[in-house]
């Protein structure tokens, strides 16, 4: 017989019960975030057509990183790498009848073949909010708010995190109108700065003059580093064609309104922010760790104009964001921000059947039944032999009570409730039993 490795494949993960819990805190807490705006939840195939995000998404994401399965019939399907396409298509099926705005989020498991890493791994967790109809920037407003109430939610303050924005067509007009990037080159400088932070500085600066041979531009794009102000761009002369450009407009009204509605504590414009996905077309964003423990984004989205002409001839614009469950699940332990027992089973409230002769196990499963079909959580020993060990077990599992059942408690249809942290014990009625469990855990 083989004997096969019991590890995960390299970027998987195995989710141990203590572990998963962790992952379902941060997920609650962004489902209750998103049902607190309004969005409802969705789901889609783990599976689509390659070409869907061959067709938006981006190279690097198709030819790098997605897992392609051929099916009998040939087709080529990829599991999902995101989760943005399958909406979209999703969502031109019930254009026309669905009231707008269109709220969804989604928590799917995405695959992507990357070069395991702190906060990357080859199959995640990947939380989806977006909202689908309005072209105003209100929209991105609105995102804005719900991610600052989830992070809020998980006790981080603005201080801890920074929404990072900017905008595609600003920094197109930036590098026409400000760096004077030929615009045969826009495309190849955006991926430039998007990678920058990936990249060593000379690889870097290696890039940026074999595709701008010209040494001034060249050294313009080298010198781009985050300014403030979206309206005052560091340089000598900005030429009036990038105040007049409908990026710029459209984002110093943005920057605008951040203020107006008090989210400049955590939301600031940054013109690096590029994203790496092709099918966003106005404004981007992520949000970022403000130390260096974790530099990756945890979150990353932006405005979509033109994804859903894949699916639908009606136009139908959108923006949203995709979280990584493990990327803030490493920043809140980062902060110390996860409760110490998070991981642990909370069995305070819950009974343990202990029953020390098998000749009893008719009464002890009768026991559990009657506490379960009143909604209580109670586990029964399978051991049926010594009482110390069973009640050993059910200290070290963290129950709070235990129901001890012997030859007399099941002639006369009683158990003998104990305490586990004390030697407090009492003998009740089973008829009782569940009411003196709701009374007890409600602390009369
Ligand atoms: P993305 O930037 O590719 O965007 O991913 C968004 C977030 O998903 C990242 O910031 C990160 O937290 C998490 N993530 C991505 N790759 C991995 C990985 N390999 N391991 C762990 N976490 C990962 C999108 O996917 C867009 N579809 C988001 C979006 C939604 N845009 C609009 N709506």
């Amino acid at each position: 017989m083989p004997r096969f490795s019991p590890q995960p494949q390299k970027g998987f993960t195995d989710f141990f019960p203590d572990v998963l819990r962790v992952h379902r805190y941060v997920e609650e807490h962004l489902r209750r975030s998103a049902e607190l705006f309004g969005y409802e939840e969705y789901d889609g195939p783990i599976m689509e057509p390659l070409e869907i995000y061959a067709a938006k998404s981006g190279e690097e994401l198709v030819r790098e990183q997605a897992y392609v399965v051929k099916d009998k019939g040939g087709r080529e399907l990829a599991l999902r790498p995101e989760m943005t396409p399958s909406l979209a298509r999703m969502v031109a099926q019930i254009q026309k009848s669905a009231t707008r705005p269109i709220r969804w989020y989604s928590v799917p498991t995405c695959f992507r073949y990357e070069r395991p890493q702190r906060g990357r791994v080859r199959e995640f967790g990947q939380a989806n909010v977006d909202i689908l109809g309005p072209d105003s920037s209100d929209a991105e407003l609105e995102i804005f708010s719900l991610i600052r109430n989830f992070m809020e939610s998980l006790g981080a303050d603005g201080k801890l995190y920074r929404i990072r924005y900017s905008s595609r067509r600003y920094l197109d007009a930036l590098l026409e109108h400000v760096l004077g990037v030929p615009a045969d080159r826009t495309v190849e400088v955006r991926k430039m700065i998007d990678r920058r932070d990936k990249m060593d500085a000379p690889a870097f600066e290696k890039w940026v003059r074999d595709v701008l041979p010209e040494n001034a531009i060249a050294d313009r794009v080298l010198g781009l580093r985050p300014f403030a102000d979206p309206a005052t761009p560091p340089v000598a002369d900005v030429p009036p064609a990038f105040r007049e450009s409908a990026g710029y407009r459209e984002l110093v009204e943005f920057s605008r309104k951040v203020e107006e509605t008090g989210l400049a504590g955590v939301a600031v414009f940054d013109p690096t922010i590029v994203r790496g996905l092709d099918y966003y077309t106005g404004l981007v964003y992520e949000v970022h760790d403000v130390g260096t423990e974790n530099r990756r984004a945890l979150f990353g989205g932006g405005r979509y104009d033109n994804l859903l002409e894949l699916f639908s001839n009606e136009p139908m614009t959108g923006t949203g964001f995709g979280m990584g469950i493990l990327t803030v699940k490493l920043f809140l332990e980062t902060y110390g921000l996860l409760p110490a027992d998070v991981g642990k089973a909370d069995r305070k409230g819950a009974l343990y059947v202990a029953c020390a002769n098998a000749a009893q196990r008719g009464y002890a499963f009768e026991v559990a039944a009657t506490l379960r079909r009143e909604k209580l959580a109670c586990e029964v020993d399978l051991d049926f032999q010594k009482l110390g060990r069973q009640l050993g077990r059910a200290d070290g599992k963290g129950y709070g009570w235990a129901a001890i059942i012997g030859e007399s408690e099941a002639r006369d249809r009683t158990v003998t409730l104990k305490r586990l942290a004390t030697a407090r014990q009492e003998t009740v009625p089973l008829a009782d039993l569940p009411a003196k469990l709701n009374d007890l855990s409600r602390g009369s």
